[in-house]
């Protein structure tokens, strides 16, 4: 049987407009008289709260990279249990900036672990809880870099240098391509309204038919 809510996450690059959009998302639903939860990793919960400050804290550049992705899967566990599945049980659309993508793009491929040994821990973390629609804000890590520029703090992942994050935006294509039917991509080149907008008529078009 189907669950009773929806689950959507956005991803990108650094700089893609991923919580700008977002809230655009949830205003547009929140306005058609959705229930909706906007949340983002680790989503106010203090237990991942907990574990994503160790894990982007720029003093902890000894993190080994395989630490740096199970903590990930941790934290993304604590806030699945803790708060996008009881959100889901409740019949809300629970619309999460960054899901399990995420970890396949920086750390499977950024890092250069793998996206399929990433996978395999984020299985064991998520157990089949994928989102029902993913919307890809599709940005070259140049464009986004730039658009961190004027950010006043960048975390231990925002510093990394750009063949990082172009690891990050091609390890995003393999991700793409391999959950093409769960993934769509939007060009986040554009104002973000009207990336909102095509984010949308995907989510109108996909899910809520
Ligand atoms: P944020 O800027 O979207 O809050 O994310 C913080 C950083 O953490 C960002 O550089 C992306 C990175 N990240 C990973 O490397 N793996 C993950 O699984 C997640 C959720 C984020």
């Amino acid at each position: 049987m189907k669950h009773k809510g929806w689950f959507i996450s956005i991803e990108g690059p650094d700089g893609s407009g991923k919580s700008t959009v977002g809230a655009y998302i949830e205003k547009q639903l929140t306005e058609e008289g959705y229930s909706v939860l906007f949340t983002r990793e680790p989503g106010g919960i203090e237990i991942a709260e907990e574990i994503r400050s160790i894990i982007l804290d720029p003093k902890n550049t000894a993190m080994d990279q395989k630490t740096e992705a199970l903590l990930y899967a941790a934290s993304r566990r604590q806030h699945l249990i803790q708060k996008i599945l009881p959100a889901i049980e409740e019949g809300k659309l629970v619309l999460c900036d960054r899901f399990v993508d995420s970890s396949l793009a920086y750390q499977g491929a950024g890092r250069g672990i793998g996206i399929d040994a990433v996978l395999s821990i984020n299985q064991f973390a998520i157990e089949g809880h994928f989102p029902d629609l993913t919307i890809y804000l599709d940005l070259s890590a140049e464009a986004g870099l730039k658009r961190l520029k004027d950010r006043v703090f960048l975390d231990r992942l925002d510093r990394e240098a750009l063949d990082f994050h172009q690891r990050v935006t091609a390890g995003y294509q393999e991700v793409l391509a391999r959950f093409s039917d769960r993934i769509v991509s939007v060009d986040a080149s554009q104002a973000p309204e009207k990336v909102a907008a095509d984010a949308l008529d995907y989510i109108h078009q996909r899910i809520l038919t």
